[in-house]
């Protein structure tokens, strides 16, 4: 599936320009910067497909992916949250969205939620799982950019997140350990998605 066709399909800065809902979808939600559109590259094996940059605050709209043709499945990629320098209007208008879409989405399957493993979980990512458990949207937490921590710290950091997962009841007890740099978790992630999207 992840060798066949995945093209970019559209770029929804509003909910009244969600694509109508005709397949599975996946989602990826994280703190700015922490790796989303990263992580679609490299489980899609294509460099380039949801862009990527230095610049925190980059994919400000709902961006979806078509998987297969025929389509089999869709992914969006989901603007990041917790962006220091976001004026509060741009943050209003992120919730609302982010909301909205969690949870009017009746095809929305699992939420892939990307925690940073130099950071750990932090209360903008609570505050978004919380989200995902009233809007009754499974979720799997991804730890991102493993290759930036040593192995002592990602042991403490997993700790950490399994603690707080466990007082979620829409979080996957389990997590994924990933490097998008170097292409770690990678396979175990595409089983997650195909697993989610029921394939
Ligand atoms: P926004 O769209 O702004 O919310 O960011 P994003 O979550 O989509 O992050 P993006 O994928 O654009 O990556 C942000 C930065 O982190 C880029 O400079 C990436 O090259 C870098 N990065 C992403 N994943 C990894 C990783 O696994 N390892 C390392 N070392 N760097 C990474
Ligand atoms: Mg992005």
């Amino acid at each position: 599936i992840f060798s066949g066709p995945i093209s970019f399909l559209k770029s929804a800065p509003q909910l009244q320009f969600l694509p109508p809902a005709k397949a599975p979808e996946i989602a990826f939600a994280g703190r700015s910067n922490v790796g989303k559109s990263s992580l679609i590259n490299a489980l899609t094996n294509r460099n380039g497909l949801a862009r990527t940059s230095n610049t925190p605050g980059r994919t400000q709209e709902l961006n979806f992916f078509d998987v297969g043709d025929p389509l089999i499945f869709r992914i969006c990629d989901m603007p990041g949250y917790g962006f220091a320098k976001a004026p509060p209007k741009v943050v209003q208008k992120w919730r609302y969205l982010i909301n909205d879409y969690l949870r009017g989405r009746a095809v929305l399957k699992r939420v892939f939620v990307l925690i940073d493993s130099r950071h750990g979980i932090k209360p903008v990512d609570e505050e978004i799982m919380e989200m995902l458990d009233k809007a009754a949207v499974s979720y799997h937490i991804v730890m991102t950019k493993a290759d930036k921590v040593k192995q002592e710290a990602l042991a403490a950091t997993v700790a950490q997140v399994a603690e707080i997962a466990k007082k979620h009841p829409a979080a996957h007890p389990e997590m994924i350990i990933t490097s998008s740099e170097k292409k770690d978790g990678i396979d175990a992630l595409r089983m997650a998605v195909l697993d989610a999207v029921q394939l």
